[in-house]
């Protein structure tokens, strides 16, 4: 039985995650109270299975908790068809591959003047940190030009986001829970002031479009505006930031991968990024609830009980990778599902792809000799994997 508290597992939770893995069939964890799909093949059809639903189960259904569970129970992510496929299909627009692509100029930008902010810190101090100075500025920034969230105000959204997330984690302690209701509360307050301006005064952004925005003339309703902005904030940033860093740290810790950023980037850049994910995922659990009886790997899910895909594991399978233990940065084809799969497969996977290929290179030919300045210190969760702090030097 896996103990998710523990240091040694959170450290490196891949021998634990392998041995789940062996039955080859999901498995019950009685501390979770849920079926854990570890297999490529089961995590995979968990994913895709039309009768396992995300479905948004308070946990607190206090009143002091009502906003952090409607920012839950109204977003894209939490939500099924028919009421899905009417979020997705607004906010899909938005994150098209065209769109993206004209951010490109954006991301580059923004990319060379970070870098050129480690190389000054790098010169003054004789360090930086590729996490506070690098991997989490850029897709905070670019998130929050895309959806017009205002420039002075961009340092809120991380503390925002990582409060809220530590409710995803293994029993939350109760200053997490605290913390992640007060985050909440001001979370939603923040983005409906905003709404309320855009509408009097739309401008050139992606809340001004959901505001205005009427399908089948149907709006959104202001929860639901609301819940889809706070979760493009957070799933714009979070898993982009330590998806990186994961990556970064991975391949500075092996000297033939560390070679090939050095002596490679922008050749190596596109495979590496989905390696990255592929080897150390920055998310590793996603719930489901069956909504009719499902059998997923020989095992029934009865209705009503829940089963996880995990991601980390899935990935790491040696049914599917070769060497599903070493990095390779040039590996390809790549079928990891640290994106997801089915319906809620990531809205913002070519974002994140092209903001990480695009910053991985700018890094390391500003710093090409980069190498760690002392041991990572990564955060203690499991369910969203990343680090705290990672200094670098030359
Ligand atoms: C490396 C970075 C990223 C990773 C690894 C990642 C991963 C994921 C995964 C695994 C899911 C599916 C969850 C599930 O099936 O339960 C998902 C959904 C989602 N992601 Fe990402 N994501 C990343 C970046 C982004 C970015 C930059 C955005 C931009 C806004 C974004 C927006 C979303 C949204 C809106 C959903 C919900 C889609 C739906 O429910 O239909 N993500 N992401």
């Amino acid at each position: 039985m896996i103990d998710f508290k523990e240091a040694a597992f959170l450290e490196n939770p891949y021998p634990a995650l392998a041995e789940l893995r062996v039955p080859n069939r999901p498995v019950w964890n009685e501390e979770l109270g849920m079926f854990l799909a570890a297999t490529h093949a089961d995590a995979n059809a968990v994913l895709r299975a039309k009768t396992l639903g995300r479905i948004f189960q308070p946990k607190h259904p206090e009143n002091e908790w009502q906003e952090f569970n409607w920012l839950h129970a109204d977003s894209i992510l939490d939500s099924e068809p028919p009421k899905h496929t009417r979020l997705r299909s607004l906010v899909s627009k938005a994150f098209n591959r065209g769109k993206i692509e004209s951010l490109r100029p954006l991301v580059e930008r923004l990319a060379n003047e970070l870098a050129d902010g480690c190389a000054e810190k790098l010169n003054n101090d004789g360090r930086f940190d590729i996490i506070a100075d690098f991997a989490e500025p850029l897709p905070v920034k670019v998130i929050a030009a895309m959806l017009g969230f205002p420039t002075e105000d961009e340092h809120l959204l991380r503390p925002w986001s990582q409060s809220i997330v530590k409710m995803y984690e293994v029993s939350p302690s109760e200053q997490d829970r605290n913390a992640a209701k007060l985050a909440a509360h001001e979370f939603a307050e923040y983005v409906h002031a905003l709404m309320q301006q855009r509408k009097t005064n739309p401008t050139d952004d992606l809340i001004t479009d959901l505001v205005q925005v009427e399908e089948a003339g149907e709006r959104l309703n202001a929860q639901e505006l609301i819940a889809t902005c706070v979760l493009l904030l957070n799933a714009g940033h979070e898993a982009s930031v330590n998806g990186f860093g994961n990556g970064v740290v991975a391949a500075l810790e092996r000297d033939d991968q560390a070679r090939l950023l050095r002596e490679h980037p922008r050749g190596v850049a596109e495979t590496a990024v989905d390696e990255f994910l592929r080897f150390d995922a920055p998310l590793h659990l996603f719930e489901r609830t069956a909504t009719a009886e499902t059998e997923i790997g020989g095992v029934v899910i009865a209705a009503g009980q829940k089963i996880a895909a995990l991601l980390g594991s899935a990935n790491r399978d040696a049914a599917v990778f070769d060497r599903a233990d070493e990095m390779d940065l040039t590996r390809d084809p790549n079928p990891h599902v640290g994106f997801g799969a089915g319906i809620h497969f990531c809205i913002g996977a070519p974002l994140a792809r092209m903001e990480m290929s695009v910053s991985l290179p700018v890094l390391f030919e500003r710093v090409p000799k980069l190498i760690l300045e002392s041991d990572p210190i990564r955060r203690p969760t499991f369910v969203l994997r990343g680090y705290e702090r990672v200094y670098a030097c030359e």
